[in-house]
């Protein structure tokens, strides 16, 4: 049956890193990604202008690399799928206009998705069909949202999202605080494992009583970053040494505190038994073991793609298209735009 599906390539030039992705149906061939996460070090956060150029650089030669470790001819592909939003406007742009070009040069429909949608559908690669109902919770540097998906191809309902900063951003902002280096997600996971999480009992942004009737869903982290730079300023004013673990610790400790129990509120109030996390915050190791735990005990599924899959890559997009034919979905419209704030309700465009 596999074999029989029709072979998509899936674009994704949202962020920094370059993804071109081969799949069939539920099946993974190859999943290049060229990142320029390296370049934008030295600013401490993803810089928009050098993310574009570096698509630009990187697209033809990750499509081909994509298409020799799959063993496979640009000319076998079916389908285009590519990332029209959300996501930043000009790096956007070179992954639309790369996905049409080949779409009208191979002769193929091609699929404009979205990008959170893709961060959902891929983890049908490494675990089978998605249960539907599922709530997803997806995060990144660049987007933290609660989703409860009834149909991965049409029907994506955003619960709650992020008021100010995304997860990920806010552990490379404390990374930062305690000078570590960018991005600063696995530096802070890698301090924290020695680290006590009870040391500093820092904030749980958007948790009190009045903020779960307002909020419920939502969630804050800017409150949280604030409370770890004045924790570690006092301890510098007062010339005493910052414990870099513990601080990192308490700071997971409060991120993972927050997401998991919103994530499985949200599957209980829905009554929906299947919980999914994505996106390269889904890499941290306390956030996976809390909410394994907290699912445990509150009878729901956990799917997690392994961290390869979590953060951008184009086998996410891929994915989606796979199943955007699979449901017999049409195609976009080859004048599709990029959409630099394309809603998450946006599942494909043109539909
Ligand atoms: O999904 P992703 O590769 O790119 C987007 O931002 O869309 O996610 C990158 C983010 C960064 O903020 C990085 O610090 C964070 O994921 N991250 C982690 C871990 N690994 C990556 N955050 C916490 N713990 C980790 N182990
Ligand atoms: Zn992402």
């Amino acid at each position: 049956m596999a074999a029989a599906a029709p072979l998509v390539l899936g674009v994704e030039t949202s962020c920094d890193e370059t993804g071109v992705g081969l799949v069939r149906g539920h099946h993974l061939l190859v999943d290049a990604v060229a990142s320029s996460v390296d370049e934008h070090a030295r600013f401490g956060g993803v810089v928009p202008e050098v993310a574009s150029r570096a698509h630009l650089d990187a697209i033809e030669p990750t499509v081909e690399r994509a298409c020799r470790e799959a063993g496979v001819r640009l000319s076998d592909v079916d389908a285009v799928a590519v990332t029209c939003g959300p996501g930043l406007a000009g790096a956007l742009m070179v992954g639309v206009s790369a996905a049409k070009a080949l779409a009208v040069g191979l002769g193929t429909p091609l699929y404009g998705v979205n990008h959170l949608a893709a961060h959902v559908a891929v983890d049908q690669l490494e675990h089978g069909p998605l249960p539907e109902p599922t709530i997803a919770l997806l995060v990144s540097g660049g987007h933290s949202s609660l989703l409860r998906v009834d149909d991965l191809t049409k029907s994506v309902t955003p619960l709650g999202a992020t008021l100010d900063d995304a997860a990920g951003e806010a552990f490379d902002k404390v990374a930062r605080l305690l000078g570590l280096p960018f991005p600063g997600g696995p530096y802070v996971d890698r301090e924290a494992g020695s680290g006590n999480p009870a040391f500093v009992d820092f904030p749980r942004g958007l948790t009190g009583s009045g903020d779960m009737n307002r909020h419920r869903f939502d969630f804050s982290f800017s409150g949280l970053k604030t409370a770890v730079a004045r924790w570690v300023e006092s301890r510098e004013q007062a010339g005493e040494p910052v414990p870099v673990a513990d601080v990192a610790a308490s700071f997971q400790e409060a991120v993972a505190d927050v997401l998991t129990r919103k994530a499985v509120l949200a599957c209980r109030e829905h009554g929906v038994d299947t919980l999914l996390i994505g996106g390269g915050v889904a890499a941290n190791s306390r956030l996976r073991a809390l909410a394994a735990e907290r699912c445990s005990s509150a009878r729901v599924a956990l799917r997690v793609p392994r961290p390869g899959l979590c953060t951008d890559n184009g086998a996410m997009v891929a994915a989606l298209g796979a199943e955007l034919i699979a449901r017999d979905r049409q195609p976009s419209p080859l004048d599709l735009p990029a959409d630099s704030s394309m809603p998450v309700t946006e599942v494909l465009v043109g539909s």
